[in-house]
Parts: C-alpha cells; structure tokens; sequence
C-alpha cells in the first residue's frame, strides 16, 4: 500500500511545488517508487517533472476526473526524468472541471471515487499530490485520499504563519470524513541560518508548535538561490547538482519522511 502524501496549505508561495518535486525526487534517489499528482491547474509542478509537456494536452487530472468512460490516474500516467517517478500532470482546464463539480459529490470526492478502482496504484511506495494555495476542490479532494499532509512554512513569511491556523483547522474538518488523515509534520523553508532574526523566528516557531503538540520535521530547507535556477532549467535540484545544499536538504527530508511514514506504520 503506498502512503499518500498531500503537500498544501492555503498560503502561496510557500513552497508546496519545490517541496513536491524535490520530495519526490529526494524519494526516488532513495530508491522509492513515486507516483505524483498535479493537483494545481497551475502546474507547476507538471512544468518541471513531465518530460514532454505535449502529453499533457491529452493526460492530465481534469481528463481523467471527467472521462465518462471511467479514467483512470494509473492510465493517465506519464514519464518523467526518473524511471522510477511518473506523473498524472495538470491543466489550466482544471479550473473548469473544479467550477462544474464544486457543491456535488465530485467536489469533494472525485479522486476517492477512483482511486478505489485504480488497482495500478498500489504498485507505488509513494504518492505525492501538490495542490494550490486554496481550501477549495482539488485540496479537499486531495486530502480525502490522503494519509498524510505536510505543510511547508517559510520562515520568514509571518502572513503563512498568520493562515496556518486557518488551515490546520481545515485538515480538522477532513479529519471527520477521512480518519486516516494525519499532519505528519510542519516543513521550515527558505531559512537562512546566518540571519539572527530567522534564528530567533525558528526557535519561536518550534517552541509554539511544541506547545501546540503540531509536529515538525527536523530538516530545514535552507533558502538559496539554486532553487530558483532549478525551476528555470525545469528541473529538480538533485538534476541541478546532487551536491548542491538545496539537494542535501531535501535529500535529508525525504529520509526523514520514510522514517516517519514506516515509524507511524509500525506504532
Ligand atoms: N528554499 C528556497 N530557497 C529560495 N527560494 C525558494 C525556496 N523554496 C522555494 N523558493 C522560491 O519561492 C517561490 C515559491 O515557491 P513554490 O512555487 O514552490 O511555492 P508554492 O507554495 O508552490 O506556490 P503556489 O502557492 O503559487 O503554488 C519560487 O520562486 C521558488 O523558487
Ligand atoms: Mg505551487
């Protein structure tokens, strides 16, 4: 069975695309075998992983979750880099799909629905969902299937900090419909340890979420520039240069991520 990790919370530019294409990869240098899920019409996410972005015109979320002859993820699936990552990709149109469905039983339960049917799934150790920075269709639909979430808190964004709230309220809320769903920890990104106010934010960051009993990975994602030159070549950041410390990091993370999923398995 594999685990389903959601990447989200509502705040933009957090890093939910870097994390779930640099998780994914870090997952995939591990040896795991990764199935990701664009769940962005932004498809950000799809622009950096899918290795012929014309695939995408014919296999993407929205087409499967529309097909009236039931689509399928594992059939939609398409090739990356990595031969052990594949990728259903997104679509602008899902914008369309989400303003048809938002209200019914899709609106909330489309992935659930194939999910239960889509057998080809269970051959994967992981997949990984990128949603938008939104409490709308794709998130809840996403966290329904889910077992677990991880929120990515930049640290020197007090605005993600003041949402945060908001959002572990939401997962909550999920929590009654899909019990299997846990937080499996709050990521600090774009840190930069020589900045004694970012030093000061992480220590007030971890002993708040301490107090609160939310879980925090140790990793941190360190800010630098490499990431952003990754995203301009369409490429993860292990692509860039494995010795790269924005390829430490998420290697580091994404060992910490199997620890913590087979750890939650075996309790
Ligand atoms: N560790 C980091 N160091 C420096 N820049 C980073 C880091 N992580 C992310 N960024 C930059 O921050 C911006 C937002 O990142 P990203 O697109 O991953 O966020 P997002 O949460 O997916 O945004 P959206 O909500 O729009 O989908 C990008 O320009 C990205 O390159
Ligand atoms: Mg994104």
């Amino acid at each position: 069975m594999p685990y389903i990790i959601t990447i989200a919370t509502q705040k933009g530019g957090v890093g939910k695309t870097t994390t779930t294409v640099n998780m994914a990869a870090g997952l995939a240098e591990l040896g795991k075998k990764v199935f990701v899920i664009d769940a962005d019409a932004q498809a950000n996410t799809s622009k950096i992983l899918l290795q012929q972005m014309e695939l995408r015109e014919t296999r993407n979320v929205p087409e499967v979750l529309s097909d009236p002859n039931g689509g399928l993820f594992s059939a939609a699936a398409c090739p990356t880099n990595y031969p052990n990552i594949m990728i259903v990709p997104n679509h602008i149109k899902c914008l369309l799909w989400e303003e048809q469905v938002r209200g019914s039983v899709d609106g909330i339960l489309g992935f659930k629905r194939i999910f239960h049917k889509d057998e080809a799934l269970q051959e994967y150790d992981y997949i990984v969902l990128d949603t938008p920075p939104n409490l709308g269709v794709m998130i809840n639909n996403a966290l329904m299937i889910s077992n677990y979430v991880i929120i990515p808190v930049p640290i020197p964004d007090q605005f993600a900090l003041d949402g945060f709230a908001t959002f572990v309220s939401h997962i909550g809320k999920i929590r009654n419909q899909n019990t299997e769903l846990k937080l499996l920890g709050v990521l600090l990104t774009k840190y930069d340890a020589r900045a004694t106010t970012y030093k000061n934010n992480r220590v007030i960051i971890e002993n708040t979420f301490k107090s609160q009993r939310i879980p925090m990975f140790e990793s941190v994602i360190r800010t630098n520039v490499d990431i952003d030159r990754a995203h301009q070549k369409r490429k993860t950041i292990f692509e860039l240069d494995k010795k790269k410390p924005g390829a430490q990091d998420y290697l580091a993370f994404s060992r910490e991520v199997i620890r913590m999923c087979d750890g939650q398995k075996e309790a």
